[in-house]
C-alpha cells in the first residue's frame, strides 16, 4: 500500500491553492506525467502539479511531433495518472485541433475531466474566445504561450519566442487576454528569462515557465528530459536530475528542491 493511501488528511491541491502560493511568493513545481507509476512517485516527491502533456505524443509514442495525439490518448493518459495522484492538481493538455471552436473545445475538455479525472485543460495560442466559453461552462484553462509544439509546421523548428520588442509585446497582451478571459494559469514557453519576469509580475495569476527563466511563479519540465531518458534530446533550458541521483525519486525530489528555492533554471538553463 503506498504512503498516501495511507493518510486520509492528503487533499487533492485546488485552483486556490496554487494561486495564494503566488500570493504568498511560493514557487511551483510542475512535472509532466502520462502513467499511474511515475503519477505516484512524483506525487510522494511533493510536486504541486502533474501536467499529462501531448508532449507524451512524443516520449511515449515516438512521433516526431505533438500533432498525432488524439482527444482519446489524453483521456487515456489522464485518467491513469488521475488515479494514483493524491495531492497534485492534475492538468490535461487538449491535443491538436481538438479546440477549434468553443463547442467542440468544450465537449473534449469534458471528457478530459469526466473520464480522464483532469482539474483544469491547457491549450495552446491565445484564443480568448474559447477560454472564455469554457470558463463559462465551468472549465478551469490553462494558457500556454510563447514557443506553441503544436504549431511547429507553421513555426519550421522549435525556438525562442518574444526576442524582438514587437513580438514581446504581443506574448504580454496575449497574456492579460487571456487572464481577462478567466485563464486561471498560464504556461510560458521558450520565452527570455526578462519578458517571462515582466509577465509573472503583471499578471494575477500564477505564471508556469519552461525555457522561461526562474522568476517565473513556477516550473515545469517534462519528465524525460530530466531523468535523461528516451529517444527525445534533452532541450537546453532543461537538466539532466539523473546525473547526481541515485533513484528517480531523488532526482525528482531534487528537481522540487530546486524550484522551491529558486535554485532552477540557472541562467544556464535559460534564454
Ligand atoms: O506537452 C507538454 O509537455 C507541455 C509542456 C512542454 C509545457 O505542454
Amino acid at each position: 500500500m503506498s504512503r498516501h493511501a495511507c493518510d486520509s488528511a492528503v487533499k487533492p491541491l485546488t485552483i486556490n491553492d496554487l494561486a495564494a502560493m503566488k500570493m504568498r511568493g511560493e514557487k511551483i513545481s510542475c512535472l509532466t506525467a502520462y502513467d499511474a507509476s511515475f503519477s505516484e512517485l512524483i506525487d510522494k516527491a511533493g510536486i504541486d502539479m502533474m501536467l499529462v502533456g501531448d508532449s507524451l505524443g512524443m516520449v511515449v509514442q515516438g512521433h516526431d511531433t505533438t500533432l498525432p495525439v488524439t482527444v482519446n490518448d489524453m483521456v487515456y493518459h489522464t485518467r491513469c495518472v488521475s488515479k494514483a495522484r493524491r495531492r497534485a492538481f492534475v492538468i490535461a493538455d487538449l491535443p491538436f485541433m481538438s479546440y477549434s471552436t468553443p463547442v467542440v473545445a468544450a465537449q473534449n475538455a469534458a471528457r478530459l475531466m469526466q473520464t480522464g479525472g483532469a482539474q483544469m485543460v491547457k491549450m495552446e495560442g491565445a484564443h480568448a474566445d474559447i477560454v472564455s466559453f469554457l470558463v463559462g461552462q465551468g472549465i478551469p484553462v490553462c494558457g500556454h504561450l510563447g514557443l506553441l509544439p503544436q504549431s511547429i509546421n507553421q513555426l519550421g523548428r522549435y525556438k525562442v519566442h518574444g526576442k524582438e520588442p514587437a513580438e514581446a509585446k504581443k506574448i504580454i497582451a496575449e497574456a492579460h487576454q487571456l487572464q481577462q478571459s478567466g485563464a486561471g494559469l498560464l504556461v510560458l514557453e521558450c520565452v527570455p528569462a526578462s519578458l517571462a519576469k515582466e509577465i509573472s509580475a503583471q499578471l494575477t495569476i500564477p505564471v508556469i515557465g519552461i525555457g522561461a527563466g526562474v522568476d517565473c511563479d513556477g516550473q515545469v519540465l517534462v519528465l524525460y528530459d530530466m531523468l535523461d531518458i528516451g529517444i527525445v534530446k534533452r532541450p537546453r533550458f532543461s537538466r539532466n536530475f539523473m546525473r547526481d541521483a541515485a533513484t528517480i525519486e531523488g532526482a525528482i525530489h531534487t528537481y522540487h528542491q530546486a524550484v522551491k528555492q529558486a535554485q532552477f533554471p540557472s541562467p544556464e538553463h535559460s534564454f
